[in-house]
C-alpha cells in the first residue's frame, strides 16, 4: 500500500506547539512473526496488518501537537482511499513503541489500522459506533460562541471561516465527547479555542485524550482555512473572554490581526 502514504508520512506539517511528532508506517505486522510480541487492539480491530504509528517525547502540549499531525496523518491516507480509525483507548503502547523503534521518553499516544475498507459494516462495528454514539455530532450552539461563553455564535455570524468551524465541529474525538469550544472575539475574526473537560474521562487512559482532541480540531480549522485561503495563524495568549464554564482550559487561539 505504502509507498505514497510513506512519502508523505516523512515529511508532516509543523505542529503548532513545536513538538516533533514521528510518523511512520507498520506495515504486514504479522503479530506471531514478531517474537510473539503481541501489538494488540485488545481484540477492538481484527485482522489488521498496516498501522500508522505516531510517537511524541513527552513535553508541554505534545498531545495537542500530537492530534494535530496524526490527524493529517490519517486525513492524508483517508485521501489515498485508505480506511483509518483511531485507536487511542485500547492499545498496547509499550508493544507499539519497541516496534516503532522509539527513542528514550518517546511515546505513542495512539496509532491507526490503514487498509482497504470493507465495504459494509459488519455487525459487531456498527453496535460499537452506535455504543459510542459515532455518528452524532453536537451542534453549533453547543460548540461554537460569539464574543463571550454562553453567547450562540450563528453560522452567518462566522462568515468565511463558518467551513472552517463546520470542519471543526465534525472532527473525529475519543468516545466522540467534542470536548471543543470556540469562542470567536467580537467584531474581530479571532478564534479563540478552549479544551472543555468531560468530568471523570482523564483518569480512563494513560495518556490526556482529550488534549489530543483539541490538536485535531486545530488540525482541521487550519486545513479548512487554509483551502479557502483564509488569512491566519496560530497564537497562545489567553485572551479576556467572558463566562467560561467551571473548568474550562484555554489551548490556542486563531487570529487574524
Ligand atoms: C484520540 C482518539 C482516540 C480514540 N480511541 C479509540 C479507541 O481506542 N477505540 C476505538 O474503537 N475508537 C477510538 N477512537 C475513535 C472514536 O471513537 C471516533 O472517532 C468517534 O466516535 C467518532 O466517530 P466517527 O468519526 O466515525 O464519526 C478514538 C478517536 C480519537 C480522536
Amino acid at each position: 500500500m505504502g509507498a505514497a502514504l510513506r512519502d508523505a508520512l516523512a515529511a508532516p506539517p509543523p505542529a503548532p506547539f513545536g513538538n516533533r511528532v514521528r510518523l511512520m508506517l507498520l506495515e504486514s505486522f504479522d503479530e506471531k512473526k514478531r517474537g510473539g510480541e503481541k501489538l494488540g487492539t485488545y481484540g477492538f480491530i481484527k485482522g489488521a496488518q498496516n498501522f500508522l504509528v505516531g510517537l511524541v517525547h513527552e513535553s508541554q502540549h505534545c498531545m495537542e501537537d500530537f492530534g494535530y499531525v496524526f490527524e493529517w496523518a490519517v486525513l492524508v491516507a483517508t485521501d489515498l482511499g485508505l480506511a483509518t480509525c483511531w485507536v487511542g483507548g485500547t492499545l498496547k503502547r509499550g508493544a507499539f513503541a519497541n516496534a516503532a523503534g522509539a527513542e528514550p521518553d518517546e511515546i505513542v499516544p495512539a496509532v491507526s489500522p490503514v487498509g482497504e475498507s470493507p465495504g459494509r459494516r459488519r455487525v459487531f462495528d456498527s453496535a460499537l459506533r452506535l455504543l459510542a454514539g459515532a455518528t452524532k455530532r453536537k451542534p453549533w450552539s453547543e460548540l461554537f460562541f460569539d464574543g463571550e461563553f454562553g453567547d450562540r455564535l450563528a453560522k452567518d455570524d462566522a462568515g468565511r471561516f463558518s467551513t472552517a468551524l463546520e470542519m471543526t465541529r465534525l472532527a473525529p474525538s475519543a468516545s466522540n465527547r467534542q470536548p471543543w469550544r470556540v469562542v470567536k472575539q467580537r467584531d474581530v475574526e479571532n478564534y479563540h479555542f478552549y479544551l472543555y473537560r468531560t468530568p471523570g474521562y482523564r483518569k480512563m487512559t494513560a495518556v490526556d485524550l482529550q488534549r489530543i482532541d483539541m490538536g485535531i480540531a486545530m488540525c482541521h480549522f487550519e486545513l479548512r482555512a487554509g483551502e479557502k485561503n483564509l488569512p491566519g495563524r496560530w497564537t497562545f495568549e489567553q485572551p479576556d473572554i467572558g463566562n467560561p464554564p467551571k473548568g474550562t482550559e484555554y489551548v490556542s487561539s486563531w487570529v487574524t490581526s
